[in-house]
């Protein structure tokens, strides 16, 4: 019995084009399982295949790739969303039979959650009862995936499923959200509630020498949604906006945008141990013709791109791969 588990993760405040980079993974065909393992409905994720358009909140991408795909403990699951996702995959071409699970233990997201959630303001939430439902989860009142008779068919064991396997298991993990809405690192309130980095993933049931790469996933430039001041004045950011289509997946909002944020970036980095850095939608700011990041709370700009990014592979550890990555690209 072998057990080896990557990892992807968001290094910001989520919609890192995290979706991207699990697809290239998964296409590489060496995993047994993709797990997601935070999160709920919260995320949106709109992805291409054989040219037909799916949004998916619930159900990571390995279903795409004929790979089983695990709802973990670590999430809570929207009962109708969950079987919505299915009807829409299923009436799209992609096989799911015996191909999508949930943990026995995973939380549920109830109606009485949704109700709670739907007027919220103060934070800017995505409206989807996600922290409500992860409140009973820890008060001990929660519902789980064990308890709904219509999910049987679905519910999985992960301790079976992961140490009891007569073949190697190797698991790719899909994080939802990133460290700067991590309930514990991310900037209390104005966080998810859930664990975002990879100690999240593990929460799973992977033990720590089960996992090998962890993949951090950024841009250019920062993005964040919700009620906090972010972005600063002036029309470049306006532009950021348009040109990188920063609108929300799941709520249509618009996103606010900075610059990149080197020391909050690096921080991320040490925290999840990430040993395969990616930064997206270089394209953007080349578009925008501004090479600008934050560094000690200060703006620095840079003549060319390559300035810039030779700056970013400096001040990283040496020891991590970093890809810098175009909207368009697999990676
Ligand atoms: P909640 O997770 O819906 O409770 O929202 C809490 C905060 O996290 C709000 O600022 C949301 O906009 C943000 N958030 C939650 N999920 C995502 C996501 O998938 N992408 C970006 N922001 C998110
Ligand atoms: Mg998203």
């Amino acid at each position: 019995m072998q057990l080896r588990a990557d990892v992807v993760v968001g290094l910001q405040a989520g919609d890192e084009a995290k979706g991207k980079v699990t697809h290239h993974l998964c296409k590489q065909g060496e995993y047994t399982h993709v797990l997601r393992f935070n999160g709920g409905c919260n995320a949106g994720h709109t992805i291409y295949h054989n040219g037909n358009k799916f949004v998916t909140h619930h159900i990571p991408a390995g279903v795409f790739f004929g790979i089983k795909s695990i709802i973990g403990a670590g999430c809570v699951l929207n009962i109708d969303q969950f079987f919505r996702e299915l009807k829409s995959l299923k009436d799209g071409g992609i096989n799911i039979n015996d191909m999508v699970y949930v943990s026995k233990n995973t939380h549920i997201i109830t109606d009485s959650h949704l109700n709670e959630d739907r007027n919220e303001s103060k934070l800017g939430t995505t409206r989807r009862g996600n922290g409500p439902a992860y409140r009973d989860k820890y008060s001990r009142t929660g519902l789980r995936a064990i308890d709904v008779e219509e999910l049987r068919p679905y519910l999985i064991d992960m301790y079976e499923e992961f140490y009891s396997s007569p073949v190697p298991v190797k698991v790719l993990c899909e994080g939802a959200q990133g460290f700067e809405l991590d309930i514990d690192w991310g900037d209390y309130p104005y966080v998810t509630s859930s664990h975002c980095t990879v100690a999240g993933a593990m929460l799973n049931g992977l033990h720590p020498k089960s996992i090998g790469k962890v993949w951090g996933v950024a841009k250019m430039y920062q993005t964040y949604v919700g009620t906090k001041d972010f972005e600063p004045a002036g029309d470049e950011f306006e532009k950021i906006r348009e040109y990188g289509e920063e609108f929300g997946a799941t709520t249509g909002r618009p996103r606010k945008c900075n610059w990149l944020d080197l020391d909050k970036l690096s921080k991320a980095v040490k925290v999840n141990g990430v040993t395969d850095l990616v930064l997206n939608k270089v394209d953007v700011i080349r578009r925008l013709g501004i090479w600008k990041l934050i560094i000690n709370r200060q703006v620095l700009e840079f003549n060319t791109e390559n300035d810039m990014k030779q700056y970013i592979k400096n001040s990283v550890s040496p020891n991590i791969n970093v890809y810098f990555s175009e909207s368009k690209d697999k990676i």
